[in-house]
C-alpha cells in the first residue's frame, strides 16, 4: 500500500470515528438537557452545542460523500452508526449536573484534539480542501470548551444555591 493510500485510509477512518463521536454527543446532550433547565446559561449553551453537533456530523457526512474518491463507499457504515445515549449521564447522583459538566469539558478536549488529528490526516492524504471545514468544527469545540471551563465557578455556585433551598 502506498503512503498516500495509507494516509487516505487513515483519514477516512478518522472521519467515520468522529462522526460516531458527534452522533453520541447529540444523544447524550439530548438526554441531559431537561436536567439542565435549572441552570439557564448552561442550558442555552448546551442547546447550541447540540445544534452544532448536528452540523458537525453533517459536515463529516459531506466530507465522506465528496465525489471523486472512494469515500462514498463508507457512507453506509457512517449512517449506520448507532446513536448511543448512555454517554456521560450519571442518573440519580445528587451532583449530576457537576459531573455532567466535568465530563463535557473532558469530551470537548477530546473533540478538539480529534479535529486537530483530522486536519493533519487530511493534509497527509492530499485532501487540502477539507481543512477549512474541519477547522470550523474545531473552533466550535474550542469555544464550547472555553465557555465550560470559564463558567465552571458560576455553575458550582448555582449548584450550591439550589442545594441550600
Ligand atoms: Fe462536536
Amino acid at each position: 500500500m502506498s503512503n498516500a493510500k495509507r494516509a487516505m485510509d487513515t483519514y477516512l477512518n478518522g472521519l467515520r470515528n468522529q462522526h460516531a463521536v458527534e452522533t453520541q454527543a447529540i444523544g447524550t446532550i439530548q438526554n441531559e438537557l431537561p436536567r439542565m433547565e435549572a441552570y439557564p446559561d448552561l442550558h442555552t449553551k448546551m442547546k447550541i452545542d447540540h445544534e452544532r453537533s448536528v452540523t458537525q456530523a453533517a459536515r463529516l457526512d459531506d466530507l465522506l460523500e465528496k465525489p471523486g474518491s472512494k469515500k462514498s463507499l463508507l457512507k453506509e457504515a457512517v449512517t449506520g452508526a448507532v446513536a448511543t445515549v448512555a454517554g456521560f449521564t450519571h442518573a440519580g447522583a445528587g451532583d449530576e449536573v457537576l459531573k455532567n459538566v466535568l465530563a463535557a469539558i473532558g469530551f470537548k478536549a477530546y473533540e478538539i484534539s480529534s479535529y486537530k488529528v483530522l486536519i493533519v490526516l487530511a493534509e497527509a492524504a492530499g485532501a487540502d480542501d477539507d481543512r477549512s471545514t474541519l477547522e470550523q468544527s474545531m473552533k466550535d469545540e474550542q469555544e464550547m470548551g472555553d465557555w465550560l471551563g470559564s463558567n465552571l465557578p458560576n455553575i458550582v455556585h448555582a449548584y450550591l444555591e439550589r442545594k441550600s433551598v
